[in-house]
């Protein structure tokens, strides 16, 4: 989790949807926030009754930055109230104008391609919020992108007011005329090695994006994605057998056994391992892999960066009795 955090205060608040709050952040003070890039994340740090928390009992959950990335000044979120959540998002939306709230510096691991000159953006539901950041980026830097946001119905998108008539967003709500359907072939078209494609919403729509993308031909290093939700439980990440973790920097070894994560075995002997989100879909805890066999569960790496070694410990487990890692 992160060591460092920001205290800022909520600046505005807007309810976009029935189930969907906008809350603006800014520095307690004025001053400026940190940098971010488009697609970027922060940690919140929330309490069972909205508002700042200092101790470790505070949920923390990762909200994408969906303002245009040039506006220092604040922050903006927008948050869905998930009634079957462990109560997170319904206390970001108990938040009002003046509450304190302690975040983390930006993150990132969703940004966008250096190397592709058109950038296709599919968005289902609150999967809108990273891409919105990005939009608001490729638009300030002339880029070629198109943005195809899906929603059940347009009582339930949000940010409409600023993406209804623009000319490279393009609105789909299930329960409009046929003609305005997202159609997955036509949206991402045939492969084109200048294309990159970027996907974030529900794991259902995720995995229809993704699966007509590759069946399409595209190749899985165009397509970047970003997850709310992992696919597999906590429970099928920490099932299987016993194993060692071996640490080749400070030489301890521990028993990772069914029921622990790598993480959780390394926190319980003081270890300072980084982390956030313990689902496997942000990113934080990867360190590399020096020797042994990896079973990876995330979703969060690449074929190529798995194939590099790296390894994320919330999620992934051994397949050989050693696992060492370079921590
Ligand atoms: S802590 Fe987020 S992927 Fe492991």
């Amino acid at each position: 989790m992160s060591n460092e955090w920001l205290d800022t205060l909520v600046v505005a608040r807007r309810e976009a949807t029935s189930r969907i709050v906008v809350l603006d952040l800014a520095g307690p003070d004025g001053t400026e926030l940190p940098e971010f890039a488009p697609g970027a994340h922060v940690d919140v740090l929330v309490d069972g009754s909205g508002g700042l928390v200092d101790g470790s009992d505070g949920l923390v959950r990762q909200y994408s930055l969906c303002g245009p990335p040039h506006e220092r000044t604040r922050y903006r979120l927008a948050v869905l109230a998930e009634t079957a959540s462990r109560g997170g998002s319904l206390s970001m939306h108990r938040l009002r104008e003046g509450d304190r709230l302690r975040i983390s510096p930006p993150r990132n691991r969703f940004g966008v391609s250096a190397t592709a000159r058109r950038h296709l953006l599919l968005a289902g539901g609150i999967g809108v919020t990273p891409l919105l950041a990005m939009a608001h980026a490729l638009e300030a830097a002339g880029a070629e992108y198109e943005l195809h946001y899906c929603a059940r119905s347009r009582a339930e998108a949000a940010f409409l007011d600023e993406l209804e008539h623009h000319p490279r967003v393009r609105l789909h709500f299930d329960d409009g005329p046929d003609a305005q359907r997202f159609a997955v072939a036509t949206a991402i078209g045939r492969p084109d090695p200048d294309t990159a494609i970027y996907v974030c919403g529900p794991g259902g729509f995720m995995d229809f994006v993704i699966s007509s993308a590759l069946a399409a031909g595209w190749g899985a290093d165009a397509i970047h994605k970003e997850r709310f939700a992992p696919t597999e439980s906590a429970e099928a990440h920490k099932a299987g057998g016993t194993f060692t973790v071996r640490l080749a920097k400070s030489g301890g070894e521990y028993e990772v056994k069914e029921g622990d994560s790598v993480l959780d075995v390394l926190l319980a002997h003081g270890v300072d391992a980084p982390y956030s989100c313990q689902q496997g879909i942000c990113g934080e805890c990867i360190v590399r892999v020096l020797a042994g066999e990896p079973d990876h569960r995330d979703d969060i790496l690449t074929d190529r960066e798995r194939a590099d070694g790296m390894f994320t410990t919330c999620s992934s487990r051994a397949l050989s009795p050693t696992l060492e890692l370079d921590l």
